[in-house]
């Protein structure tokens, strides 16, 4: 290695050990609490400070993808961009930090990747391969994408168009779809989890990261973990089911629809459903309280939507859409009745009638014409008398 490749690979090292750092620290998950929460997460960063970052830039994973930089760290770890060494495309690895790692840990985390594999939709981020090196840090490799995850979209924009939001909603909801067809429960559904990219030939498409990853944060084994102290919480609360929190063992697919419907919320008014102080009182919230109104925060949001949304978040999962199929279909729904006014005049109902008035009204037009004809004739004649005989 030469110097300045010694220079540059130091740098970037230091870069990626930050990255860990703060991975370490939670900060992407607390930032979705309150500020009490997050100062416990920098007293936590602190702690970790001296953890060894899992892999270094320009690092070789399983012999094949080489590290080339660091996308992101959520509650599970860290994830780089690497690329494969023989065939030259990217590819984004996401490395368990050293806390979430054990042995039985780590072969649920395979299992749920190999079951995640199979799915074919668009809208779910491909995994393509798995590895856990000899004393290192286990990892699953993912398509890598080019975009933004819908937290940092709203972040960067604020409330999104009503049509967009949902449209967003209606992608995740395609791969949730497929997922829970065949038994595949999400557990973690937030914004930071959708993932806003293009398909080639353009068109903007979402899909959904990290299927069953939370799983294995949230197992029997990890129940003092996922404890409701402050800032011990894995997971995201902002977005949790009250089932999940009372018992995350027991969820089934109606807990990915109230995190369908918590998303929605937040894509819409660029808050969440429940403000806190601290995250037990967040908790107590979810569990006991109705959200805050949607339309108080966001009142364009038309009644329609207002109502989807609310049925998702309500506390007992039989009263909310009891399939994913039922969600979406709302939603369409609710987007054509709001779309009405303004499909009148392109191509809706009136606008087959278009051509019929046009027509009716060219018809009396040319009658009153014809009845008029004789009338004009003459004045145009009287005209041309005048012009004439007004002539020098
Ligand atoms: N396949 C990918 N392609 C491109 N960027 C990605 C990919 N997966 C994740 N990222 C980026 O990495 C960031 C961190 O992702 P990560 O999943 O670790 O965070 P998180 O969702 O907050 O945590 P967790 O899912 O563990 O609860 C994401 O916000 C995203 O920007
Ligand atoms: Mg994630």
């Amino acid at each position: 290695m030469s110097a300045v490749e010694r220079k540059t690979r130091r740098r970037e090292v230091v870069v990626t050990a930050d990255a860990w750092t703060r991975s370490l620290g939670h900060e992407s998950t607390l930032d979705d609490v309150t500020p009490i929460t997050r100062v416990r997460a920098l007293r936590r960063k602190r702690r970790h400070a001296k953890a060894e970052p899992p892999i270094l830039v320009g690092d070789l994973v399983a012999s094949k993808y080489r590290i080339e930089r660091v996308l992101g760290y959520g509650d599970m770890g860290l994830v780089v961009a690497a690329r494969h060494l023989q065939l030259g495309f990217l590819v984004a690895i996401k490395f368990m930090r050293p806390e979430a790692q054990s042995e039985s840990r780590a072969a649920r985390f395979f299992r749920e990747a190999r079951a995640v594999a199979r799915l074919r939709g668009e809208h779910t981020a491909r995994i393509t391969d798995y590895g856990s090196p000899d004393g290192g840090a286990p990892y699953i490799v993912m398509e890598h994408l080019e975009g933004i995850d819908l937290k940092a979209l709203v972040q960067r924009r604020g409330k999104l168009p009503i049509e967009e939001a949902v449209g967003y909603l209606i992608d995740a909801c395609k791969a949730m779809d497929e997922a829970h067809r065949v038994g595949i429960v999400h557990r973690d559904l937030k914004p930071k989890n959708l993932f806003l990219t293009h398909r080639p030939d353009g068109t903007p498409l979402v899909k959904v990261l990290d299927f069953g990853i939370s799983k294995l944060t949230e197992t029997a084994e990890d129940e003092h973990a996922s404890s409701t102290e402050s800032g011990s919480i894995l997971g995201s609360p902002g977005f949790m089911s009250p089932e999940q929190i009372r018992d995350s063992k027991q969820v089934d697919a109606r807990s990915d629809i109230y995190g369908l419907g918590a998303v929605l919320y937040y894509l819409l008014a660029n808050d969440y459903p429940f403000s806190a102080i601290s995250v037990s009182d967040l908790l107590e919230k979810i569990l006991h309280e109705p959200p805050h109104s949607l339309r108080d925060r966001r009142p364009d949001v038309p009644a329609a939507i207002e109502a989807i949304v609310s049925r998702c978040l309500q506390k007992d999962p039989s009263d909310r859409y009891p399939n994913v199929k039922e969600l979406m279909d709302a939603l369409r729904g609710a987007l054509e009745q709001k779309e009405q006014p303004s499909t009148v005049l392109r191509d809706g109902v009136v606008g087959a009638r278009l051509p019929a008035v046009v027509l009716m009204a060219s018809v009396a037009m040319g009658a009153l014409l014809a009845r008029c004809a004789p009338y004009s004739a003459c004045m145009f004649r009287d005209f041309a008398v005048r012009a004439t005989s007004s002539a020098p």
